[in-house]
């Protein structure tokens, strides 16, 4: 029997909340430590997982030609949308490509979910969908499940305080069966949260809590946070600067500075007399005499100012 499965990764969305940087890098592409989002979900997956089917709609061309030259150890199959088709409708526009149970993720999200388990629990329940659960301290911004014996029985969006059915919410993480695939409309925009899960609660429809981290690397804050944790949780264990919450590209080169904690600096950098703490430097950069905290900088951009809780990308800069 073939076990393998295909994971779809939904990676179309314009990336707005992380302009001007998004402009000239889709937010896919935006390296977390060094290694593109995407790639690094991809790395991560569990190896059943044989063919990866990426959903693009915006960055379509850098996409294509970054997996042309980049092997990540599996099939990559890239899924052209004409028009952002939301999250439901981009994985209907994925459908033909997947043979059984199939993984789906939000492409923009760094988690601690231990996928086989996920995987086997769905198969213990027979359940047709199955979405992974991240408890919250205030869960009024977002939208929580009622959860029974593991089983989803309602949604609800934006709870007023004190109405909270949870404090669980969707982590962007799901387990789905083609059946779940096959009630999208066809070519129309569907989000698979608001319009379809809704529609099957009760009906085999699980929901599976998972600790550790999660962080939807969609803000400037929040990209920079993604970044901190994958340093903090020493992936690349074997970079001794770790310890000190620093990664440097081997390509670059840092001279009279002082750099950290949580920095991580691209390839093709050059800094000098400079100190820089809580900040992503983005490849070919340059930088001298400047003082940096909390910013995202690059990639080719020159500076020789001081610079805090900004974004200085190529087209344009951006204070959060
Ligand atoms: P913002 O514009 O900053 O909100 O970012 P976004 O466009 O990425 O939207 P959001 O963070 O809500 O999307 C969650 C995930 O779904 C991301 O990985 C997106 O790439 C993806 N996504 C959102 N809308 C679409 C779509 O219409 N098509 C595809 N293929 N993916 C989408």
């Amino acid at each position: 029997m073939n076990n393998n499965m295909e994971a779809i990764i939904l990676v179309g969305g314009l990336g707005t909340r992380l302009r001007p940087l998004t402009k000239t890098i889709p937010k896919p592409l935006l390296p977390l430590v060094n290694v593109p989002m995407v790639e690094r979900m991809i790395r991560k997956l569990p190896e059943k997982i044989d063919t990866v089917i990426l959903a693009v709609n915006y960055g379509l061309e850098q996409m294509l030609e970054y997996f042309k030259k980049t092997n990540v150890g599996r099939k990559v199959i890239i899924v052209p949308e004409k028009e952002p088709l939301g999250t439901g409708g981009a994985m209907k526009n994925c459908e033909k490509y997947i043979t059984g149970t199939t993984a789906v993720f939000n492409g923009d999200v760094v988690t601690s979910i231990n996928l086989d388990e996920m995987i086997e629990y769905h198969k213990s329940k027979e359940a047709k969908g199955t979405l992974a659960l991240w408890e919250v301290e205030n869960p009024n911004r977002f939208g929580v499940v009622k959860l029974v014996k593991g089983e989803i029985l309602k949604f609800q969006e934006k709870p007023p305080r004190g109405e909270e059915l949870s404090n669980l919410i969707n982590a962007g993480t799901y387990i789905l069966e083609p059946e779940i695939i096959s009630i999208i409309p066809e070519n129309e925009k569907i989000s698979i949260e608001r319009d379809i899960f809704p529609k099957i609660v009760g009906n085999g429809l699980h929901g599976i809590p998972f600790e550790g981290y999660f962080i939807d690397a969609g803000t400037p804050e929040s990209y920079l946070e993604a970044n901190f944790k994958l340093l903090d949780t020493n992936i690349e264990s074997e970079n001794n600067e770790l310890k000190n919450k620093v990664q440097v590209h081997e390509t670059s080169k840092v001279v009279d500075s002082i750099i950290g904690p949580n920095v991580v600096i691209g390839p093709d950098v050059f800094i000098e007399k400079s100190v820089i703490s809580n900040t992503v430097i983005l490849s070919d950069s340059k930088i001298y005499g400047s003082t940096i905290n909390n910013s995202i900088i690059g990639p080719n951009i020159s500076l020789n100012h001081d610079v805090e809780n900004t974004i200085i990308a190529p087209e344009g800069e951006k204070i959060f």
